[in-house]
């Protein structure tokens, strides 16, 4: 359904990053080409460095033909959307530099503006400052906040108090972009509009859950940013619990953002605190060295570009986590994700329990219990694994695991991309997908001892190589409680 009378100006601050040319601009390509922003809208990239108007469409236009799927980039699409596009030269670093965004901006005054930080952190409360200075918040802005939001608890509040100042939380926008992902929003319409789970939902009938985000890529370039956070700080206390809060939570009373937000937080705030023996009991952190992604050599961490040798920064983190609630108190959730693992795949397993007691001989083999596998990348898809007869005219009755699956279909329309619904989300100012101030912190809450921990050496640093499976000991912690990592 196209919405062409939003018309607004987005800025970028960071337009020229890593994030703004791969992601956030090709999302803006393909929402104007759709139908969901109007004409006259702008796109207004700050650069640190002086660029004219041509060279800046030249980059961006080099960008979308590297970035988009083939066939996305067209002539008349490309001509439709660089008509949107501005670019400026902003320092962050010095007030006096926004004067020419906000002589841009001010030529429409009245016009929903959405300023996009796809900065450092550091960066974040200044750049608000100014904004305010120059008189560019005005009741019609918003602030989207891109992650990371602090390095722990302390920063992470700093952060959310100068931002604070200017913006109320209604106008500030805390993305996790795996909330875009449109299999993460089918959880809660897998959950909540299917009767069939909803009595099957808790701790008498499922054993545990498994989160794993693995990645094949390394450090894509961006050694400056990840060496400072690692796989727990990207990865984990976000895009995987933010996952395992729309699992455990308890239904919202309506869609409406403040009862979905509450329901998450009161998952987050149930997370039980990690005692320094709990760290080393349940936690896992290691870094890969050289080896191999299918035939591809690939170097190791610590010899990647520019990285330190006394580095500690863990490329793979797993972790036992135990919600204190009613609902599932004994279910543990398995939670692990790396960098440099064979392939690249995002699901979510509920595994259920197993039979009480079984009538079938079944040839020795056990009855596996079933399990509910989403499968967010790189396809979208909902399996149902399940024991069935196998078929034959043999007297005792042998059994075999099938799978019920659900996928997207052949002819479904294009697969939005997650920053694509986000920034659409911006844009008609619903904030249910973006992450109250209060989870990010309650979600930092529950981080911090296991980061405090791991600092002081409590876990020691493994290695794994690049292209294995991760560490062994990831194994043996879901191993001691006899239970095994999800395999297809
Ligand atoms: C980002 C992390 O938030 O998510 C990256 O900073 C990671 O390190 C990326 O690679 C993974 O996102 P996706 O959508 O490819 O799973």
């Amino acid at each position: 359904m196209s919405e062409i009378n939003n018309i607004c100006d987005i800025v970028i601050f960071g337009g020229h990053g890593d994030l703004s040319l791969r992601k956030l601009i090709p999302a803006l390509y393909h929402l104007f080409n759709d139908g969901y922003l109007g004409h006259g809208s702008r796109v207004i990239a700050t650069t640190r460095q002086v660029i004219s108007l041509e060279a800046h469409l030249g980059l961006v236009r080099e960008k979308l033909q590297a970035f988009l799927k083939p066939g996305e980039f067209t002539e008349p699409r490309w001509a439709l959307f660089s008509s949107q596009l501005e670019v400026v030269q902003v320092d962050l670093s010095d007030e006096e530099s926004f004067g020419p965004l906000a002589d841009m901006l001010n030529v429409y005054p009245e016009r929903d503006r959405i300023n996009y930080l796809s900065t450092a952190p550091s960066f974040f409360g200044s750049t608000c400052k100014a904004m305010h200075r120059w008189g560019l918040v005005t009741p019609q802005s918003r602030v989207v906040l891109e992650k990371p939001l602090g390095q722990n608890l302390a920063t992470s509040k700093k952060i959310n108090d100068e931002v604070a100042l200017y913006f109320d939380e209604d106008k500030t926008y805390r993305i996790d972009h795996y909330l875009g992902k449109e299999t993460v929003q089918n959880i809660m319409a897998l959950r909540f509009s299917n009767m069939m789970f909803m009595p099957l939902w808790n701790n008498q009938n499922i054993d545990h859950v498994q989160i794993t985000a693995s990645e094949s890529v390394g450090l894509e370039g961006r050694l400056a940013y990840y060496d400072d956070f690692g796989a727990m700080r990207d990865m984990i206390q976000n895009h995987l619990l933010q996952m395992l809060c729309l699992v455990a939570m308890e239904p919202p009373c309506s869609l409406e953002a403040n009862s979905v937000r509450d329901e998450k937080v009161k998952v987050l705030r149930s997370l039980r605190q990690f005692t320094p023996e709990d760290v080393r009991e349940k936690t896992v952190r290691a870094r890969y060295t050289s080896g191999a992604i299918g035939t591809e050599a690939v170097k190791g961490y610590l010899e990647e570009d520019g990285v330190d040798p006394d580095n500690m920064t863990e490329t793979f983190a797993a972790i036992r986590v135990d919600v204190d609630n009613w609902r599932w108190n004994g279910v543990p959730f398995y939670l692990r994700s790396g960098k440099r693992l064979p392939k690249r795949y995002t699901e979510i397993v509920i595994v259920f329990k197993e039979v009480p007691y079984t009538i079938f001989a079944n040839k020795g083999r056990c009855i596996s219990a079933n399990s509910l596998v989403i499968s967010l990348q790189p396809s979208e898809s909902i399996k149902m694994k399940i024991m069935t007869k196998i078929p034959g005219l043999s007297e005792a009755m042998h059994l075999h695991e099938m799978k019920l699956e659900l996928n997207m279909p052949e002819n479904a329309p294009r697969t939005h991309e997650a920053y694509e619904r986000l920034l659409l989300d911006v844009i008609r100012a619903n904030p249910t997908l973006f992450m109250r101030r209060d989870e990010v912190e309650a979600a930092w809450r529950w981080a911090d001892p296991i980061l405090e921990a791991w600092a002081a050496g409590e876990v020691k640093l493994k290695n794994y190589s690049a292209g294995s499976d991760g560490p062994a000991n990831a194994i043996t912690m879901i191993e001691r409680d006899g239970r095994s990592w999800h395999e297809e």
